[in-house]
């Protein structure tokens, strides 16, 4: 009869086998450079002891191609739950040292369970993604297994938190579980995704493209706006993410965390008495401001190589968490165009999904004019920030530094789409456009039939600016709350935030909006 010293041999024994994962040539080939194994990342990624692991002794039921015969523990995921600075969360990590971490029937069955406690617990789910694909052994009960994963993500959407960290490949139709997440961070150069490869591009258009240009961290973090982050590797990734669940609050249930801060609330930010050029054509670094009025000048910026000319992320102010949006005078003026109205309308519908309140910084001198952008249509992705800031019921509060024109105007958290606290600088020009195109417009004749043309249009243009370049007919109006001094920035946002933490604000009932997609 077995003792039971020999009954925990055995599971020893058992447990060593499954950490082994591919075995010693598979990880040490995998662990080139700066490369973590499944198993590491987990670690690296979660509070130190905390990860239990669930379903390490799960195995394939493939029988095609003498897999029967090919079974490790695990297959290919490991999966369970841990801490990060003492948060409950979900994890997932594939190896690709075990069937090159491909999806099997099993690999998303592993996936599921985690996804599922992840909603009935309310916790965030992070899952590490690297993985050669659907398993080519199994075929169609693995694409099976990806679209149910990609349904509980949709069902997750907005429920919890959903990370994904893409560590090395990501292709075909495995991309989606990814990108239905709220954040994508990447891997530089050992990290790629695409729908389809160079080798299948160069057939059917033949055009040539290596891995890393078609769909690796810098690509996706620049060009595509696929991936939010770029990480320098591994460990740097895991950090980040570590990071970023700092500002987040469990599940749509809960409020965001409120950390303690030494940074006094009623901080008066005197530099930004002349931080605003007095010429309103010179440009300013946005990023500057923001740091000087957030808690500790800390700013988590997502998205920040991607549509430069719109800034998002992340901030405290007396230790609650925001989400920051604003216009970034430095680049294109910081006129809005389509990517710049994609990437802030989806943050401030996660932002709004997770009860995190939005803190706007608006100098937009309107959406950017030409054929480009109106054929790849600019009307219906502008729309999409229209949309999500009307939608949003969070606290939403607005600091107009300088430009607010046009239609840009209205969108960017105005009154009229339920801005709580809408403040402006004394700097500050709210019009309906900018003074020189104004008086083309309506002053043509008068100007035509001028004797000198170009002096009557600087004086007419000088009138209109005198009377419109103001925060002070809004302010009239009551579309603007308060005309502030900038060295009450941050406390008056402090103030706001206090003021409006139990808002309670709803849409009408209905089954779901349509969001100009
Ligand atoms: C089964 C796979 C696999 C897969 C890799 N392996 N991908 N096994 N199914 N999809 C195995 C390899 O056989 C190998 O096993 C081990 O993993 C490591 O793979 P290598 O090729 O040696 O690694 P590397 O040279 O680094 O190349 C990585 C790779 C390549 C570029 C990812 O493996 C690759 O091209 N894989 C196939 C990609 C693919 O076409 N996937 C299916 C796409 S269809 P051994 O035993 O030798 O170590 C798809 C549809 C999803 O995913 C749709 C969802 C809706």
């Amino acid at each position: 009869m077995e003792t039971n010293i020999e009954r925990m041999d055995l599971l020893e024994k058992k447990n060593q086998k499954a950490f082994e994962g591919g075995g010693v040539d598979r990880v040490k080939k995998h662990k080139s450079g700066t490369r973590l194994t499944a198993r590491e990342r987990l670690h690296t990624l979660l509070d130190p002891g905390s990860f239990v692991e669930l379903d390490r002794f799960v195995t394939h039921r493939c029988q095609n191609f003498n897999m029967g015969e090919k079974k490790i523990d695990g297959d290919g995921v490991v999966t369970g739950f841990g801490r990060i600075n003492g948060k409950l969360v979900y994890v997932y990590s594939q190896d690709f040292t075990v069937f090159g971490g491909s999806m099997s029937r099993t690999q998303a069955n592993k996936i599921l369970k985690v996804q599922e406690m992840a909603m009935k617990n309310g916790a965030p789910i992070i899952g590490l993604n690297d993985s050669g694909g659907a398993r080519i052994q199994e075929g169609v009960e693995a694409l099976g297994g990806y679209a149910d994963i990609f349904l509980n993500n949709v069902m997750a959407s907005g429920v919890v938190p959903q990370i994904s960290a893409i560590m090395g490949p990501s292709a075909g139709g495995a991309v989606y579980s990814p990108s239905i997440t709220d954040f994508i961070f990447m891997v530089k150069d050992t990290s790629y995704m695409f729908v389809t490869g160079p080798d299948v591009i160069k057939t059917v258009t033949h055009e040539e493209v290596t891995k890393e240009e078609l769909g690796g961290a810098s690509t996706h973090s620049q060009k595509s706006g696929v991936a939010h982050f770029a990480a320098e590797d591994d460990k740097h990734c895991l950090l980040m993410i570590r990071e970023m669940l700092n500002f987040l609050p469990s599940n749509n249930m809960d409020d965001p965390p409120k950390m303690q801060t030494s940074d006094d609330p009623y901080r008066l930010v005197d530099e930004l008495t002349n931080f605003i050029p007095d010429n309103s054509r010179k440009p300013y670094d946005m990023k500057e401001l923001i740091k000087k009025v957030v808690d500790e000048s800390y700013f988590l910026e997502v998205h920040q190589n991607y549509a430069p000319n719109i800034i998002v992320g992340f901030a405290r102010f007396n230790g609650r968490s925001v989400g920051v949006v604003a216009n970034q005078p430095q680049v294109l003026a910081g006129c809005l165009n389509i990517d710049a109205s994609k990437k802030a309308a989806r943050f401030i519908r996660f932002c709004d999904a997770f009860n995190i309140p939005l803190v706007n910084f608006v100098d937009v001198p309107g959406f950017l004019p030409g054929t480009d952008q109106e054929w790849q249509g600019i009307i219906t992705h502008g729309a999409k920030l229209l949309y999500a800031y009307a939608e949003a019921t969070v606290p939403k509060i607005t600091v107009i530094t300088r430009k607010d024109y046009g239609g840009a105007y209205c969108v960017m958290s105005s009154k009229h789409l339920r801005g709580d606290v809408n403040l402006a600088f004394p700097s500050a020009e709210i019009a309906v456009m900018g003074a020189e195109g104004a008086v083309n417009i309506i002053f043509r004749d008068a100007i035509n039939k001028a004797s000198d043309a170009t002096e009557e249009r600087a004086k007419l243009t000088k009138d209109y600016e005198d009377k419109f370049n103001n925060p002070y007919v809004a302010a009239e109006l009551g579309y603007i709350d308060e005309v502030i001094e900038p060295s009450l920035t941050r406390k008056r946002i402090c103030e706001s935030l206090e003021m409006l933490k139990n808002k309670r604000d709803s849409n009408p009932p209905k089954k779901h909006g349509n969001i100009p997609l």
